[in-house]
């Protein structure tokens, strides 16, 4: 049998070897809103939003936009009582659009313009600052509540493009430092918290228990040393999810929870907690379609070259991401291992290495899961290619969440 359904979204199912996402047929989504098409189960985002927010009912849980900025998930998220973390002016946009406001808005980046800060404090955000020199910029743009990022110095066991607390990184103020921050901070702003995120697609929860810990530590220090308590501690992102079979990581959710159980025994004084999932809230809701076209085999190998590739999900090249895939129309025992490549001029447009499928013909669709987050949200339009469009899918209905892109819309930036 080929792959099952195990890393689908919840309401995945197969039915005459056809699959089927929210009660719609891929065929039929195939056909109806082309390929590539990113197909996303609401489902399966509402019931992760709801396990986060039953962590903690008082907790604040921000979306981190950055894993897929739409604006109607982050309605559908709103609507589920969560927030948004952004770290943009774009993404900041999104969420407004979406009707976010105030203090269900974080604000991050490590090189905040002085246009970001001032739209970050017009919107009531919370920012959270990232380095000394903020300090007085998001003062004298109007911000007023702020965070402190804090880097913990520690080296998460990921890709190392996404470790984000080791010692040199490019994110936060490292412990030595951040009192002084702190205490620069209380002057002109109104500093109620803190923040850590040491990295994303995380497997394990050791290293993040120790970022709490250090934290706490923290706490207790401006505590004994400014007299100040953190009304907000925000334990950032992180949770990672199951791309291929090979690949096990917690629930998402239960990562969370131990983090904030640690953080309540480390410093049991009253604060909120914030949380901020991206990827563990969308990535399993969302499966990309991919027409198969070309099928040829080279130097023993056996290709199958699907419609999209590295410009709609670049994470095989960026992070050496390894996916699992099926075919959508139809089912069958494995007839060979195939490696399935994108169309773009790049050898290393690779979606797949190798997979094995029924011997896949022109036309079939393949159905590559856990691809809801970091894919769309990094896709660009090398070799002048239009980016997917998104549905969403839910009782056997499907809206367009995301247009496809045209050629006339990349043409429209020329001179
Ligand atoms: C500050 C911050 N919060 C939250 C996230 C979301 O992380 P993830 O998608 O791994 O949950 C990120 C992503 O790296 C981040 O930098």
């Amino acid at each position: 049998m080929e792959l099952a359904l195990e890393l689908f979204p919840d309401t995945a199912a197969v039915e005459d070897g056809a699959l089927s996402i929210g009660g719609v047929r891929a065929t039929e989504l195939a056909s109806e809103h082309g390929t590539p098409l990113v197909v996303y189960c609401r489902e399966t985002i509402v019931a992760q939003a709801r396990a986060f927010r039953a962590i903690d009912p008082e907790a604040l849980v921000a979306f981190g936009v950055k894993a897929f900025p739409n604006v109607a998930l982050l309605r559908l998220l709103r609507g589920e009582g969560l927030g948004a973390d952004v770290s943009t002016l774009g993404e900041l946009e999104f969420a407004l659009h979406a009707g976010l406001r105030g203090e269900e808005l974080l604000f991050h980046g490590n090189n905040k313009s002085d246009e970001e800060l001032t739209a970050a404090a017009a919107a009531g955000a919370l920012v959270v600052l990232d380095s000394a020199e903020e300090v007085g910029r998001a003062a004298g743009a109007g911000a007023r509540r702020v965070l402190l990022r804090l880097t913990p110095g520690i080296k998460a066991r990921t890709h190392q493009s996404i470790q984000t607390a080791h010692d040199d990184s490019k994110f936060g103020v490292d412990l030595d430092g951040a009192l002084g921050v702190l205490r620069d901070a209380l002057d002109v702003l109104e500093p109620i918290g803190l923040h850590v995120h040491i990295g994303s697609q995380l497997a394990r929860v050791d290293e993040s228990l120790l970022a709490v810990d250090r934290l706490a530590a923290f706490c207790r220090r401006c505590r004994d040393e400014l007299g100040w308590t953190p009304q907000l501690v925000d334990l950032g992102g992180g949770p990672g999810i199951r791309h291929s079979l090979d690949e096990r990581v917690p629930p998402p959710h239960e990562f969370a929870r131990a983090l904030v159980e640690r953080l309540r025994g480390e410093w049991p004084e009253p604060a909120r907690v914030a949380l901020e999932p991206g990827r563990s809230l969308v990535g399993r809701a969302g499966v990309t379609l991919y027409r198969i076209g070309a099928t040829k085999r080279s130097g023993g190998v056996e290709y199958a070259a699907i419609d999209g590739g590295m410009s709609d999900n670049p994470r095989p090249q960026l992070y050496g991401a390894r996916y699992a895939a099926r075919l959508a129309n139809r089912d069958g025992p494995p007839e060979g291992e195939f490696r399935i490549a994108g169309k773009h001029c790049e050898s290393g447009d690779v979606l797949l290495g190798r997979v094995a499928l029924p011997r896949p013909r022109r036309g079939d669709l393949l159905a590559v899961p856990a691809t809801g987050a970091y894919t769309l949200a990094m896709a660009s339009n090398y070799n002048g290619v239009p980016r997917p469009a998104a549905v969403l899918v839910a009782g056997g209905e499907a809206t367009v969440i995301r247009r496809r892109e045209t050629v006339d819309d990349l043409l429209a930036l020329e001179a």
